[in-house]
């Protein structure tokens, strides 16, 4: 596919089917990732899947922890709403508003998916060392987002997720993460499923707003 159509066509998918992902797949989606810039070629993540048998184990943990109501608690801390500059604020209004409408004959599947990990037949853990520069966050979002990108280039869907990393000891007891390393970020992957939740794609607000040119 040409790289332009990936990138305007690459949307976050939030249900999958139960057709797995290829071991070959994942290998190929991160080595792509690696080609990701980073501060002096530093290449501060390290990448965990879990599938199969380890995924439906962090599933059934997880649906548990969703069901007894325990509030998340990712790693990276989350600032509440109320505290992001008023654009931002503006386009997660608008996102919500998105969501209402393309959802507005099953409002609660939105919400219920996240509790099922999107069906994921894979996820991606990002990890970078604790106590790394805020240049190692930035680069990390670089990384993640060619995974997204290499994703949807061989035919899968991808979702970046706090609901993936939101009970971190789950995940770090599972995937047998140390505590010399930061659980930064999960992304789901799989076959999109033909539903609103797998073709749900919100729009951007207009390059004019974000953008300055000085001549
Ligand atoms: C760091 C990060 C965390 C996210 N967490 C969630 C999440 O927990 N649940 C969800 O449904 N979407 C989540 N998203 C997806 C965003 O809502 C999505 O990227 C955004 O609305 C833009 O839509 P698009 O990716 O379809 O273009 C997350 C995205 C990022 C980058």
């Amino acid at each position: 596919m040409e790289f332009s159509e990936v990138v305007a066509r690459r949307h976050s998918v939030r249900d999958f089917t139960d057709q797995p992902v290829d071991r070959q797949d994942l290998v190929e989606i991160v080595r792509t990732a690696q080609k990701a810039p980073s501060w002096a070629n530093s290449q501060p993540w390290r990448v965990r899947i879990a599938t199969g048998q380890t995924l439906a184990r962090i599933k059934e943990l997880h649906a548990a922890r969703v069901a007894s109501g325990e509030q998340g608690h990712t790693e990276f801390p989350v600032m509440p709403r109320t505290e992001w500059s008023t654009a931002a604020q503006a386009n997660m209004a608008d996102l919500f508003n998105q969501i209402s409408v393309h959802f507005a004959d099953e409002p609660e599947s939105f919400g219920a998916s996240q509790g099922l990990l999107f069906n994921a037949q894979a996820i991606v853990y990002l990890t970078i060392p604790v106590g790394s520069s805020l240049w190692s966050i930035h680069d990390l979002g670089a990384f993640s987002a060619l995974i997204a990108l290499a994703a949807f280039d061989r035919g899968l869907g991808a979702i970046n997720a706090y609901e993936l990393v939101k009970y971190p000891d789950i995940v770090r007891e599972v995937m047998g993460i140390g505590e010399e390393e930061t659980l930064a970020i999960g992304l789901a992957l799989g076959h999109p499923a033909g539903n609103p939740l797998g073709d749900f794609a919100p729009t951007r607000q207009d390059v004019e707003d974000i953008l300055t040119i000085a001549e």
